[in-house]
């Protein structure tokens, strides 16, 4: 009977109506950097899972992790190109096109997940994302994966233990003022090229989130690690306009509802992946890990003072501003 009843269902559909269903399968092809167990890295295949399920198969999301198609020189440029429909650059890596965005990479201003989930729901975020437009670029949300921390080939606890250390940092000139005020030596790489660095002992020490150093295995190279939170690591999450505009408004609604469905989800899976990867480095009798007592965490604020009036003269301080605003 079943399968009379799938012959019948099908006859039932008419050729035209099959044709157009087939005709309307779209594919988003989404490109990131990092490795498939990484906050990103779930939270892109939960969003391809949940967009495929709520349009029936007719929206497919294609994950390209770990940078195999592009990596962060050239993963804006093909979503500009719409050779790619989707990427999640970290917050810092658009600075370059969108200096406002800075505001973000502030050192010591958000202390913890309730507040990082406020601010990255807030309106704030929803005025950086609508910047995007300037860039042709549609801003769908943002996503977290926690906080920096300090991962050296040997110990970063006072400040001065920064001095002349040659440290990785993305490409942002606001981080490469945080990293001049400790007087280290900022080096500006591609998430791809950081192993292969280490490796080569090009490079002495890396600002990241825990979940980035152990899914790349960075902790066997540089394996002191001091839990600083000095500052967020945070993705926004962008697809290209005119691909977006092409779209019917039921795919767009598809698109929005699951990234609406998962934000907190999100949220907790970023906080959760971050404590466990940091539970494996803590029974790894080769990482060293060292909290910053309040004594070392002042010289390190102190420090970085100057970084708000470098921000403040040079950017529209209204950010910083309702920043602070939204973190009382
Ligand atoms: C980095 O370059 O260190 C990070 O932005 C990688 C990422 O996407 O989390």
């Amino acid at each position: 009977i079943g399968y009379r009843q799938n012959i019948f269902s099908l006859n039932d559909m008419s050729y035209d109506d099959e044709q157009k269903g087939l005709n309307d399968q779209i594919t988003i092809h989404f490109s990131h950097v990092v490795a498939e167990n990484t906050p990103k890295g779930m939270a892109a295949e939960k969003f391809a899972e949940l967009v495929e399920e709520k349009s029936n198969g007719q929206v497919i999301v294609k994950i390209y992790p770990n940078g195999m198609l592009y990596n962060d020189e050239t993963e804006l440029e093909a979503l500009l190109e719409n050779e790619i429909q989707m990427i999640a650059p970290t917050l810092s890596k658009v600075t370059r096109s969108l200096p406002n965005w800075q505001v973000m990479d502030l050192p010591f201003l958000i202390e913890n997940n309730d507040q990082l989930k406020k601010v990255l729901n807030g309106p704030l975020s929803k005025s950086l994302l609508s910047e995007l437009e300037s860039m042709n670029i549609k801003g769908l949300t943002f996503w977290s994966n926690g906080f920096k921390q300090i991962a050296s080939t040997s110990p970063i606890i006072n400040v001065e233990d920064f001095n002349k250390k040659r440290v990785r940092m993305m490409v942002s000139n606001i981080l490469k003022q945080q990293f001049n005020l400790l007087q280290a030596v900022p080096v500006a790489t591609s998430f791809g090229d950081v192993y292969y660095d280490l490796q080569n002992n090009h490079v002495d020490a890396q600002e990241n989130t825990i979940s980035n150093i152990y899914s790349k295995q960075f902790h066997t190279m540089e394996n002191h690690i001091t839990l600083s939170n000095h500052g967020i690591l945070c993705y926004a999450v962008m697809i290209n306009d005119d691909f977006w505009d092409s779209l019917d408004e039921n795919k767009q609604n598809i698109i929005m509802e699951s990234l609406e469905e998962m934000q907190d989800w999100q949220f907790e899976q970023a906080e959760q992946m971050n404590e466990d990867n940091l539970n494996h480095l803590k029974l790894d009798p080769n990482v060293h890990l060292y909290e910053l007592d309040d004594f070392s965490k002042k010289q390190w604020q102190d420090q970085l003072r100057p970084i708000y009036d470098i921000y403040e003269n040079q950017i529209n301080n209204d950010y910083l501003k309702e920043l602070l605003h939204e973190l009382n």
